[in-house]
C-alpha cells in the first residue's frame, strides 16, 4: 500500500485516510474467509470514518439557542442539505455509513457496471435529489479501479446540473487515480488505501475481490 507521501511524489492528488481504525477495519475486510455480514458490517463502520474526513471543511454558522443554563451562539452546518450519490450497487455498501453520520443528506443513486470486456461503464438508472447544482455532493464507491464508473459517473452529474463535488472510495489503484484526476480535476478524492496495481481483468491488486459480491453475497 502506498503511503500520502508517495503519492504525492507520484503526482496523485489523494487524501488517504490511514487512521489507525481505518486501517484496522479494512484488513479484516480484504480476508477472504470474512463472512457476509461481517463484511458489510466494517464497511458500515469505515464508511462512518471516511464520512467525517471528507465532510471536514463545511462550512458552519452561528445559530441563536438556549442551553438550560444559558443563552449561547453556537456552530450549525451552512448552506443547503448534502447530496450523497451511491454508484450502484456497491456504493450502497458504503451510503449506510455516510447516512449513519448525516442522516438529513439527500440521496441520489447512478446505476453503472462495468462491462466485463471493454472495463467501460454502463450506465442503467440515474436518479439525482433536486436543486443538486446548490448541493455539495459526495460520490461513494468502495473500489476505483480503472476510474471508468466513478469517472462516467461524475461527468453525468456535471451534466445533470452538480459543480461541487468530492468522490470517497474504499481502495483505489494508481491508475485510476491519476485517470480520475485528468478527467476531474476539480473533484477531490478521498480514499482508505492505494493498492499496487490493476490485473489483467481490471481488479485491484490486491484488493479485496468484487465488492458488489462480497457486500450482497451474490457469489
Ligand atoms: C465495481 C465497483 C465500481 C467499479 C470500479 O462495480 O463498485 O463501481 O467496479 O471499477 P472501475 O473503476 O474499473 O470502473 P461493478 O461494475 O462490479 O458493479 P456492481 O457494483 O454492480 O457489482
Ligand atoms: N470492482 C471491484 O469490485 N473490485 C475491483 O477490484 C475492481 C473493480
Amino acid at each position: 500500500m502506498l503511503t500520502q507521501h508517495e503519492l504525492q511524489q507520484m503526482g496523485l492528488d489523494v487524501l488517504l485516510v490511514d487512521h489507525p481504525l481505518v486501517q484496522h477495519k479494512l484488513t479484516l475486510m480484504r480476508q477472504k474467509e470474512q463472512s457476509t455480514s461481517q463484511f458489510r458490517g466494517l464497511l458500515r463502520e469505515i464508511s462512518w470514518l471516511l464520512c467525517f474526513e471528507v465532510t471536514r471543511d463545511l462550512t458552519l454558522m452561528d445559530k441563536a439557542i438556549e442551553t438550560p443554563v444559558q443563552a449561547m451562539h453556537a456552530p450549525v452546518l451552512d448552506g443547503k442539505k448534502l447530496a450523497f450519490i451511491s454508484i450502484l450497487r456497491a456504493g450502497n455498501g458504503m451510503l449506510e455509513g455516510m447516512l449513519d453520520v448525516v442522516p438529513s443528506a439527500r440521496v441520489g443513486h447512478v446505476g453503472l457496471f462495468r462491462d466485463p470486456e471493454s472495463l467501460q461503464a454502463v450506465e442503467y438508472y440515474y436518479k439525482v435529489p433536486a436543486q443538486i447544482e446548490e448541493r455539495l455532493v459526495i460520490v461513494v464507491d468502495p473500489m476505483l479501479a480503472t476510474a471508468n464508473s466513478a469517472i462516467a459517473a461524475v461527468t453525468r452529474l456535471k451534466e445533470g446540473g452538480a459543480t461541487n463535488m468530492r468522490f470517497v472510495c474504499l481502495i483505489s489503484a494508481p491508475e485510476g487515480i491519476r485517470a480520475f484526476n485528468e478527467a476531474h480535476p476539480d473533484v477531490s478524492v478521498v480514499t482508505a488505501a492505494v493498492d499496487q496495481k490493476l490485473n489483467d481483468h481490471g481488479y485491484i491488486v490486491p484488493g479485496l475481490g468484487d465488492a458488489g459480491d462480497r457486500i450482497f453475497g451474490t457469489k
